[in-house]
């Protein structure tokens, strides 16, 4: 079954609390919480105290995806405020394997992302110990983008690498997600989408959210 992964990027900030409830009674099986540092990517969103003021209007999965030069030094800031999934990039300036066991040894799963330029083999010394891989539909930063199907030969491949591994591990994609391009993303081999402005636009969560999930049946 398909996972739903909204991005709270594309909602209202000022009503943050409410934003994530509506989301969780629309009833996704994670949040995705997308942490940029101006450096990595060139904007900034938010960190882990905001995070953390989510953490009580939303019991379900925090997905984090880590779009920051150094992402070391906060895997323990991250994993305080509430954090269940920590994905950061395979680009950035921290020591891989090291990042991983930090964010294993805290007791929670690890992902690794790809930007559109990087094969899919750059993840493939690190399988073993990850609990998902993300694949980057659009340059990471912004919200609101067009979706990269020429990503989608990446997809298949980290998919048959991770049947290969015969390991469970989530495949996600993210960036330009919407009922047409989500099915897409799914027969190609994605299990966990992310969407942002596609589902925080819609008034109606529950029906955006079960639109999705009927375009991957
Ligand atoms: C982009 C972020 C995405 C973004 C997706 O750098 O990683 O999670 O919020 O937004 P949409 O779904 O609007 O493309
Ligand atoms: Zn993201």
């Amino acid at each position: 079954m398909v996972k739903i992964s909204p991005s709270i990027l594309a909602s209202d900030f000022a009503n943050l609390g409410n934003e994530v409830k509506r989301m969780e009674e629309a009833g996704v099986e994670m949040l995705h919480i997308d942490v940029m540092d101006g450096h990595f990517v060139p904007n900034i969103s938010f960190g882990a105290p905001v995070m953390k003021c989510i953490r009580k209007d939303f019991n379900g999965i925090f997905d984090v995806h880590l779009m920051i030069s150094e992402p070391l030094r906060y895997i323990g800031d991250f994993v305080k405020a509430g954090a269940n999934i920590i994905t950061f990039h395979v680009e950035c300036d921290s020591d891989i394997k090291e990042t991983i066991n930090a964010i294993k040894g805290a007791g929670i799963k690890a992902g690794l992302s790809i930007k559109p330029g990087t094969p899919a083999q750059a993840v493939a010394p690190y399988l073993d110990q990850l609990d998902m891989v993300l694949v980057m539909t659009v340059e990471p930063g912004f919200g609101g983008q067009s979706f990269m199907a020429d990503m989608m030969p990446k997809v298949q491949e980290i998919r048959r690498m991770i049947t290969a591994a015969g390991k469970e591990i989530d495949l996600q994609v993210d960036g330009g997600v919407n009922n047409e391009t989500g099915r897409i993303c799914w027969e190609n081999g994605a299990n966990v989408l992310v969407a942002g402005s596609h589902l925080f636009q819609q008034a109606d969560y529950s029906q955006a959210v079960e639109a999705l999930r009927e375009s991957c049946q």
